[in-house]
């Protein structure tokens, strides 16, 4: 495993992401409400680059009373990471799929030592 420098935390604002070149892996550390997430940009469906497309909040529907549809609301809790080639969502949090769990991003450990942010991959 080696430690490779990303940027410092003052380059990466929350909610933004920086690819960087680890061996062969392209990797997206992603900064969110202060914690950083790392995964490879490499989306498992067919091979897009899942990290460079948005970041939401899980659209969640809303049941009424009944099992009524109410439409649909934005889950802040959870956010995603959105494929731009086919739409795939993966969660923030541990790079899975927002449905089938079985599918996922390769994960790295991204963290801060002495004010710069790192990669272990
Ligand atoms: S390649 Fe990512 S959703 Fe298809």
């Amino acid at each position: 495993m080696v430690d490779t420098l990303v940027c410092s935390e003052t380059e990466l604002a929350d909610g933004k992401m920086r690819l960087i070149q680890a061996g062969q892996a392209e990797i997206a550390v992603i900064r969110k409400d202060g914690r950083y997430y790392a995964y490879e940009n490499l989306c498992p469906h067919q091979g897009g680059p899942a990290c460079e497309g948005v970041l939401m909040p899980a659209v969640r529907d809303v049941i009424g009373a009944g099992g009524i549809y109410r439409g649909q609301q934005f889950d802040e809790a959870e956010m995603h990471i959105v494929c731009p080639w086919h739409g795939y969502e993966f969660r923030l949090s541990d790079g899975r799929h927002a449905v089938a769990s079985g599918l996922g991003l390769r994960r790295f450990e991204a963290f801060v030592r002495e004010g710069s942010v790192y990669v272990r991959a």
